[in-house]
């Protein structure tokens, strides 16, 4: 039997280790990849240290970046040699953090000639998330091909809580591109200009004292403003008002992670803080996107390609982890996330040489 190195999570907040893994043929409908790029999100660092969906030892990593090597039967749209992305998450043999991945063709999409692998890698996870999540939570359809009217809500405000997040500046894209024109998100001041480029059509410092009051006068004016500075985080809670509906990404944090502390998550979103009456609150939950069988097909291996490729959806900024093995990349990737050096970037990181 062939093996392979992959990334595992070895115990709660432990190191990272490296461990040999069975390499898998390829059945009908699946291809093997040589992960090249991957990068490492919140989630490996709720698993790594939440302990969050584990079985120890468990090989973690949602997004590839790689090449096609070797094909299945049946498989129709992928050859050796394609260059790869895709988010996969559910079973050891197509998870990241590994050098080779065992990978049904719906998960993966062709990158655009003109995108670096590296780059390509930030979109795939929080790409399905923004389409799972504005469709199935927040009920805002989302067709493809895109139509060419403007949807129900264009101008309904949507109010976009961490806008500087992997997530917020895929979603601000997409909701653009499908004519939302009333988008107002939250970031820290420097992020202020990129989410204006990409779509928002205000910006506010979710730490200003006022920021309820700011993006409630902007919602109910119908325009911008924005723009803010001061303190206070969980404001965000206190706005939805009755009719609102509130899609909140799970886990919901109670407490971070850091050096010295275990963090703690809590998967009720509606328990979890004292919503307004009258507010839908629904909990993301993207590991169950493939239910909808038209994005199964269609999501990763055509729509995610093409909006990257025609310039419409833009990968996210990044960081090269950099380190002499696969170890010391993917620990100073997790490393940096637990200290929360992510800001408006993603952390990305060399798989296989
Ligand atoms: N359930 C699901 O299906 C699902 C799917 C994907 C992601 N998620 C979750 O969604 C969250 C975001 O994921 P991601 O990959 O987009 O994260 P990310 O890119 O690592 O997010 C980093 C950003 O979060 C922002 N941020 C931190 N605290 C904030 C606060 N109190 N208010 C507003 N913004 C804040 C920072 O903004 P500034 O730089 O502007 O300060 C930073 O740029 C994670 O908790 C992840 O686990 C869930």
């Amino acid at each position: 039997m062939s093996t392979h190195p992959a990334v595992v999570t070895a115990s709660v907040r432990g190191a990272l280790q490296v461990i040999k893994v069975p390499t898998v043929a390829p059945c009908t409908g699946e291809v093997l990849v040589r992960v090249e790029w991957t990068a490492s999100t919140p989630l490996d660092l709720h698993q790594n240290d939440g302990g969050l969906l584990v079985q120890h030892p468990q090989v973690l990593g949602g997004d590839i970046a790689g090449t096609v090597v070797e094909v299945g039967l049946g498989v129709e749209r992928l050859e050796v040699g394609d260059k790869v992305f895709g988010f996969t998450w559910r079973e050891q043999k197509e998870k990241a953090h590994q050098t080779l991945a065992t990978v049904p063709e719906y998960l993966l999409g062709i990158i655009p000639p003109h995108i670096p692998m590296r780059a390509a890698a930030t979109l795939p996870d929080n790409f399905v998330t923004v389409f799972h999540a504005l469709t199935t939570d927040l009920h805002l359809p989302l067709p493809w091909p895109r139509p060419a009217t403007a949807p129900k809500h264009a101008n309904s405000p949507i109010l976009l809580w961490g806008g500087a997040s992997s997530v917020g500046q895929y979603a601000l894209q997409i909701l653009a591109y499908y004519g939302y024109r009333h988008l107002l998100t939250t970031a820290s001041p420097r992020h202020h200009e990129l989410l204006r480029s990409l779509g928002a059509n205000a910006v506010f410092d979710y730490r200003a004292p006022d920021v309820v009051a700011r993006i409630l006068d902007a919602a109910a004016a119908g325009d911008g403003g924005g723009d803010g500075g001061g303190g206070g985080g969980e404001a965000g809670v206190r706005m939805p008002g009755e009719g609102s509906t509130v899609a909140v990404l799970l886990p919901v944090i109670v407490r971070d992670a850091t050096e010295g502390q275990a963090p703690e998550y809590s998967m009720d979103a509606g328990g979890a803080v004292a919503w307004k009456a009258g507010v839908e609150v629904r909990g993301v939950r993207t590991h169950f996107y493939l239910d909808n069988e038209f994005f199964k097909q269609k999501l990763q291996s055509e729509i995610m390609p093409t909006l990257l490729g025609q310039g419409i959806v833009k990968p996210n900024r990044f960081r090269v982890v950099e380190g002499s093995t696969l170890r010391e990349r993917a620990q100073g990737a997790m490393d940096r996330l637990r200290r929360r050096e992510a800001s408006g970037e993603r952390f990305v990181w060399r798989v296989s040489e």
